[in-house]
């Protein structure tokens, strides 16, 4: 396979709200981007994938887009956004957008006109139906943050569908005009400098049957929309669609958020010709939580597990398809808390760059998420009502409802709250981490004294440029080819402490060992050429150190 652009490239993603506001209205906006665009140069990015910046209530921070043609004035304007990719440009670094089309706001033009009568010409642009005979929804089906999927519409008495909040109508794919609009709207994008989208829940476009429920035993009577809409019959024909009225036409990249596709499915998402170039993949970041979801019921895992998720998806991209990396993003915890859970102090640095070579290396693209790269931390506000996030008040109210105490349901929402990765970047010890010179829409981690970009910028043995080692590692060592192309193998696979793998490219072969415990591991003995490790001295061959990572020219 002829090599892309994107394939060598590193990708931070960017949560608006919270990286840098520069007017003080405790809003991150994109002057405030702008501003930090020599930080990520520094850091060696590539490319920004901005979460969504269109106009919008955010009832979910973005994903409730009520115009696709514009910046949400507390973002900015289109032409702060034409600043942004000019300023991008000049420093080698492309942009990626959100693209969120499975559904819109309830405030988008578009839904205002739906629901205002049942004749309206964009009546069919969502998804209407009649009750049930006793007035109930069409169906049980659950929605992604709790409650029915369908809202009843008092003026034309018929119910809405929605995935997601109620406040995030689904548009209906199977109309023609929809299809176009949103085509015509990806085109108009791209024509404006953009250089690849992140496909947000696109696997849900396609409906299973509104009129059947689904077999439950939840107490609600519900069960959750993923058991009928996700990944459907016939979705292929949409994504082809896509693909060819958009993407196809440009050198670009997708990675399509795609929950639901099963491994048979795989080539025809991201093979060499998929509707997508790369997808994320959930089973390594939702291995501490059951099949539906739910946060107050955590699942005992292994680092057995971890493994086993890692080395299913890198078999297959060996075979076809290319991986996007990541540990975390804006609807997942800090990878520390998560998959170490109680980390020293002391060890915290050490930890965090463990985790940081275990997933770089791996044959894909990585991702880096704001804050990751200082090795940010979960928070844990005092009260339900300091958080913003709709999936944590509904999680926290599933957990009452399920007979936990508050302050069990709070610890819940401590361990998974998506606020966790939503809270302010860090960028120095001054108040609010130096965020914003008002006061920040969520508070700032407290530890913000002890972890921020300034005081990691100073250190050579921080966190911070340790990534920096990496993405150098990747882009421009002698091993860059290996680490791009390299066979994927796992190794001491049966071993319950230390994640390890080979990759192998053209007689060269590197191999990857990470302790995940905070003790020492022995070893065989070893031979090799270390090329980087998280540790100020040198690797003994014979053991691991506690969190101690390392990697070996074989
Ligand atoms: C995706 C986004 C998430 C959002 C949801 C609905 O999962 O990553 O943040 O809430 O879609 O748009
Ligand atoms: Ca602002």
């Amino acid at each position: 396979m002829e090599q892309k652009w994107w394939q060598k490239s590193v990708i931070y993603q960017i949560y608006p709200k919270s990286f840098n506001d520069s007017n003080g209205d405790g809003i991150g906006d994109l002057k405030g981007l702008i501003e930090k665009l020599d930080y990520l140069a520094f850091l060696g990015i590539d490319m920004i994938w901005i979460c969504p910046i269109y106009p919008s209530p955010m009832d979910d921070n973005g994903y409730d887009i009520s115009d696709y043609q514009d910046i949400a004035a507390e973002f900015g304007s289109l032409q702060d956004f034409e600043t942004l990719v000019a300023e991008a440009k000049k420093r080698n670094m492309k942009l990626m957008m959100d693209l969120v089309i499975n559904h819109t706001s309830d405030e988008h033009k578009w839904f205002i006109e739906s629901k205002a009568s049942l004749s309206n010409p964009k009546r069919d642009w969502y998804i209407w139906r009649n009750p049930k005979e006793d007035g109930s929804a069409p169906n049980n089906w659950r929605s992604i943050f709790g409650g029915s999927a369908w809202e009843w519409d008092q003026t034309t008495e018929q119910f809405y569908l929605h995935t997601f909040s109620k406040k995030q109508p689904d548009l209906n794919w199977e109309n023609e005009e929809v299809r176009e609009t949103l085509f015509n709207m990806v085109n108009w994008w791209v024509e404006k400098g953009v250089d690849g989208f992140r496909v947000d829940a696109i696997t849900f476009i396609k409906k299973g049957n509104l009129t059947e429920d689904l077999p439950t035993t939840d107490r609600d009577g519900l069960a959750l929309i993923s058991h009928a809409c996700l990944n459907q019959t016939g979705i292929g024909d949409f994504l082809t669609e896509l693909k060819q009225k958009t993407f196809a036409n440009f050198d670009l990249v997708t990675v399509a958020e795609a929950p639901g596709v099963k491994p048979e499915a795989m080539p025809s998402y991201i093979g060499d010709n998929g509707y997508f170039d790369m997808l994320f993949e959930f089973d390594h970041v939702d291995l501490d939580i059951g099949k539906d979801g739910k946060w107050f019921e955590p699942v005992n895992w292994s680092l057995h597990d971890l493994k086993t998720a890692i080395t299913k998806s890198q078999t297959h991209l060996n075979e076809s398809g290319w991986g996007a990396l990541y540990l975390e993003n804006h609807d997942q915890p800090r990878s520390l808390n998560k998959f170490l859970g109680e980390v020293a102090e002391a060890d915290r640095s050490k930890a965090a760059k463990m985790l940081a070579t275990f997933y770089f290396l791996l044959k894909g693209t990585p991702f880096i998420y704001q804050g990751q790269e200082l090795g940010m931390t979960n928070v844990q506000y005092e009260s339900i009502d300091v958080y913003d996030d709709l999936a944590s008040t509904d999680q926290y109210e599933m957990a009452l409802q399920a007979g936990l105490s508050s302050e069990e349901a709070l610890q819940s929402v401590w361990r998974r709250s998506r606020d966790n990765s939503r809270t302010p970047m860090q960028w120095d010890e001054t108040t609010h981490a130096d965020f914003t010179n008002g006061q920040p829409w969520l508070p700032v981690n407290e530890n913000y004294k002890a972890i921020n970009v300034e005081q990691q910028l100073k250190d050579p043995s921080s966190v911070l440029h340790y990534y920096k080692k990496l993405i150098e590692l990747r882009k421009t060592s002698e091993y860059s080819e290996t680490i791009v192309n390299g066979v994927y193998q796992s190794i001491l696979t049966e071993n319950d402490s230390i994640l390890g793998y080979t990759r192998e490219y053209a007689g060269q072969k590197l191999v990857v060992l990470a302790n995940f415990t905070n003790s020492s591991i022995q070893l065989e003995e070893l031979a090799g050429n270390p090329l980087l490790t998280n540790y100020e001295s040198p690797f003994s061959g014979r053991a691991l150190r506690p969190f101690e990572a390392v990697v070996l020219e074989a």
